[in-house]
Formats: structure tokens, sequence, C-alpha cells
């Protein structure tokens, strides 16, 4: 038992969702701690998928969730993801679901100038998700953001709208050339929200704190990965929060020493949405094999993914950068049917081999992966439950995933379903 902190490894999609949902059976608190609905995570339960963007994937096994002071959270579509999860069946309300009154709010011109932003970069756009996360968060550190805290006093809200707005409206119709915000009707619809939302707003740094005090689990769910890290990331084609296993604590209001162990999620392969280096794509048709049988369209944009072999530079990375104690194989039955499989296990730089991942692009551009082949297997492994009883090939690939690493892999995952696991070491257990 203990608190656990779920980040991805590579660029998002590594399956965090399912795995939050898996383990969340352990735990009484799931906590989200950074991004905001840039995120998808998937779960599926029984044959029903259930996709979340805000609400922490732990809402689905009906534990306590908590949404971090470090999230930038858009609250038209938090009103409209509580309403689908209840449509669905799920229990969520101020008992199940708490929400910082740090976070900060994404407001309509932050999804315009994220908009506006992309459309003058033209072939040099990020190719981001469009939901005014990188604005809100411009906004958060300028000091001009708006926080839930804010939109619980009528009339500091409206004042800040008000005076905001002077700035953002002159940069988004002498700039942009695009349409204002019209403050009044922005402070109304975002009443409406706040009148909806006030009864889920807390101290959540104290509730999860009083949680842990009485013995509580906690499982804090990362969201994207640490490739789209701000700091350790691709820069500039990542997101504009920190997804690295340390800011568990910044984005939650919790101290290190509350953390137990970090789980690491490694995609079998490698995917990414969205512009930006990925030295191991495959733009052949093993790419487009992976890419069809993996289904890999984002859970929110539904952008097609880009699709390449796993990279152990990349693993190792994170592996450094996250303080990983265990791993997680998602989508291992997507690699079944492949003749020969390919490990990138460094690169080649200028003649000479590099194994850490380099912070300038135009290096990383140059770098060519060296690859290990390994066999594959053809049979379905998504039944599968015991590491034991997986095709050779499978476990050796599982295995060589371990050794290049050196983080032991407690989790398979063969199937997108909560069952379709096999579990060989529960970190709560
Ligand atoms: P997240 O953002 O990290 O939560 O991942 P996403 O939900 O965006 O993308 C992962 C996709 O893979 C989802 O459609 C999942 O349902 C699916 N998935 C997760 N694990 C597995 C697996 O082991 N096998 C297969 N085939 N699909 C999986
Ligand atoms: P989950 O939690 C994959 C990518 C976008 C873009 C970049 C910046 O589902 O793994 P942003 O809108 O954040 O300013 O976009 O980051 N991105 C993700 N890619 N999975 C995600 O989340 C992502 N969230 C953002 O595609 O390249
Ligand atoms: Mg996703």
């Amino acid at each position: 038992m203990g608190n656990f902190v779920v980040i991805g490894t590579q660029w998002g999609d590594e399956g965090k969702g399912k795995i939050v949902d898996l383990l969340a059976e352990f735990a009484d608190y799931v906590v989200r701690f950074q991004g905001g609905n840039n995120a998808g995570h998937t779960m599926v339960v029984n044959g029903e998928q259930f996709i979340s963007h805000l609400v922490p994937s732990g809402i689905i096994q009906n534990k306590v969730c908590f949404i971090g002071n470090g999230l930038v959270v858009d609250p038209e579509v938090l009103v409209s993801e509580i309403n689908y999860l209840i449509s669905k069946g799920v229990k969520v309300t101020p008992d199940h679901l708490r929400i910082s009154e740090k976070a900060q709010v994404i407001m309509p011109y932050h999804k315009s100038l994220d908009h506006a932003r992309e459309a003058r970069k033209g072939d040099m756009k990020i190719g981001t998700t469009g939901r005014g996360i990188g604005p809100c968060y411009e906004d958060k550190a300028s000091r001009v953001g708006i926080r839930f805290l804010e939109l619980l006093n009528p009339e500091r809200f409206a004042e800040t709208v008000r005076t905001v707005l002077h700035e953002k409206n002159f940069q988004l119709k002498n700039y942009f050339g695009v349409d204002e915000v019209d403050p009044e009707s922005v402070i109304k619809e975002y009443m409406g929200y706040a009148d909806i939302l006030a009864p889920y707003i807390a101290d959540t740094s104290v509730e999860i704190m009083m949680g842990i005090m009485a013995g509580k689990n906690v499982l804090f769910e990362g969201a994207q990965g640490t490739h789209l890290d701000i700091d350790h990331g691709t820069y500039p084609f990542v997101t504009s929060s920190s997804c690295v296993s340390g800011n568990a604590c910044c984005g939650s209001g919790v101290g290190p020493k509350d953390i137990t162990g970090v789980i690491g999620i490694v995609k079998a392969y490698t995917t990414r949405v969205g512009a930006g280096p990925f030295p191991t794509e495959l733009l052949d048709e093993t790419g487009d094999y992976i890419q069809e049988k993996g289904a890999e369209f984002g859970a929110t944009t539904g952008r097609r993914r880009r699709c390449g072999w796993l990279d152990m530079v990349i693993l190792n990375n994170a592996g450094r950068l996250n303080g990983l104690t265990g791993i997680v194989i998602t989508k291992m039955d997507v690699l079944g049917g492949l003749e020969t499989l390919k490990i990138c296990t460094g690169y080649e730089y200028n003649g000479k081999i590099m194994e850490t991942f380099p912070a300038d692009l135009d290096v990383l551009a140059q770098c060519k992966p060296i690859y290990e082949e390994h066999p594959g297997w053809e049979e379905d492994i998504s039944k599968i439950t015991r590491f034991k009883d997986l095709p050779l090939n499978a476990k050796r690939y599982v295995q060589r995933v371990e050794e290049l690493s050196r983080v032991p892999v407690d989790i398979v995952s063969v199937g997108p379903g909560r069952e379709e696991t096999i579990v060989i070491n529960n970190p709560f257990a």
C-alpha cells in the first residue's frame, strides 16, 4: 500500500487511463495534478468505453477524485464531462469529485489565442489541441490568471475579466485580426458554471493530506507524457505544463515524502500526435500496420497518431527524470503479427553513439536510431492473463525492455479492457 504516481514516459497516450482505472481498485483517492482537457484518457470496462479529459480516471471505480491546483480547467468542458459520466451511470457528486480552489480557469480568450497563434505559425505550428492550455498557463505565470477561488467571488471575477480583456482584445483584434471577446457575456456564462461547480471547489491539498494521514492510498494520475514536458520535452513541441512525476507534488499540494513509488506507462511502440521530432517514426507500411491495429487516433482531437518503434533513449530519459520504480508495458497485443520487432538502443550522431536525449532539436533531427532486432509472434495474446502463458518471443521482448531500462515491469497490458491485463507485481500489494 502507499501513494503512487502514474506518468507517461513517451509523448502521451501510453494508456495511462486504462492503468489508472485498473490500479484505482486499490486506491482511495485519485488525483490529477497537471494539464487540462488536452488530455484524453480511455477506460474500457465490461466492453463499455469511457473517455475522460479532466475528471480523474478513478471515477469509474467510484473513488474520491481530485482536480489539483496544477491544472488548467475549462469549466464548460468540466460541466459537460460530469453530465456525460452521470449519463453513463457513474456517480459524480461533490463527495466524489473535488476541485482545487487554486486550479486555473480556462477562459474563452485562451482558446481564441491558442487558435490564432497556431494559425499565424502556419507550417511551424506546434499542433496544439486548441483547448487554450498554453495561453492559460501563460496567464498563470504572468499573474493575470483566474482561479476557481475567483469564480466564487462574482465581483472580483467580473473586475478581473474586464481588466484582462483590455489587453487580450487589443491583441486579438489588432495583432491577430480575429474577433474580440465580449466581457459581459463571458461573465454571465461563467457565473452559470460557478453556480454548478461551487459545491465541488475545495482546499484539495488539505483534503488529500487529511486522507493520507488517515491511511488512505492515493494514485496520482499524470497527463501527457515526459517528452511533452515544458522543461524536459522536445521544446518547443511540448505542452505548457510539467508532466514529470516531481510535479505530482507541486500540482496537488503534497510533499515528496508521501510518494511511495512512480509507475511509468510505456507503450510497446511509440506514438506522437502533433508536430515535432520523432527519431523512430515509421513512415512505411509497418507504421500503418501499427496505426491501424492499435487504432491510433487521438482521444481528444481524433487526429491520426504518428507511430514508430520503441525508443530506449526516450524510455531511459523518462526513467531518470521521473525516478521510475516500476513500468507498465501497454498495447503488447498490437505488435502481434509482425515478423521482426525493433528496439532503438541509442542514436548515431555525427559518427558517434549517443545514449542520452539531446535538448537541441537540430541535433535530434540528425540522430539516426540504432536498432536491435527481435523475432515477433503470430498469436493473439489479448486473452492471456499470466506472464508465463505469453508466447516466448513476447516474454523476451518484455524482459529485454526490463533489462535495457533497469526498471522492473509490473504489468503488461494486452488489450483495452480492464481485464485484458497481466499483473506481474501489483505496486499496491
Ligand atoms: P492515455 O492518454 O495515456 O490515457 O491513453 P489514450 O486513452 O489516449 O490512448 C490509449 C488507447 O489505447 C485507448 O484507446 C485505450 O483504450 C487503448 N489501450 C490501452 N491499453 C491497451 C492495450 O493493451 N491494447 C490495446 N489494443 N489497446 C489499449
Ligand atoms: P494524454 O494525457 C498526446 C500534445 C499536442 C501538441 C502538444 C501541445 O491523453 O496523453 P497543447 O494543447 O497541450 O498545448 O498541445 O502536446 N498533447 C498531447 N499528445 N496526448 C496528450 O494527452 C496530449 N496533450 C497534449 O498534440 O503536440
Ligand atoms: Mg490520451
